[in-house]
């Protein structure tokens, strides 16, 4: 599914920039060599960053 129309940017890929990556959406799209043109995704987009950086904090528990 794409986040971002304008710039082709799937969710899955998004997801994986923002680990690798320090800001918001915009400099994740940025590190991704791209910008925000309508910038409609932006809230969906920030809401999907702060989220993966949130997971990729969380303890992995091991049976
Ligand atoms: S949908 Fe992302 S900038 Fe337009």
């Amino acid at each position: 599914m794409y986040t971002c129309i304008c710039n082709a940017i799937r969710e899955t890929d998004l997801r994986l920039a923002a680990c690798k990556t320090q800001g918001d959406a915009e400099a994740v799209y940025a590190a991704m060599g791209k910008r925000p043109n309508c910038g409609q995704c932006l809230e969906e987009a920030n809401a999907i960053v702060e989220e993966e950086r949130e997971m990729a904090l969380m303890p992995v528990y091991a049976e």
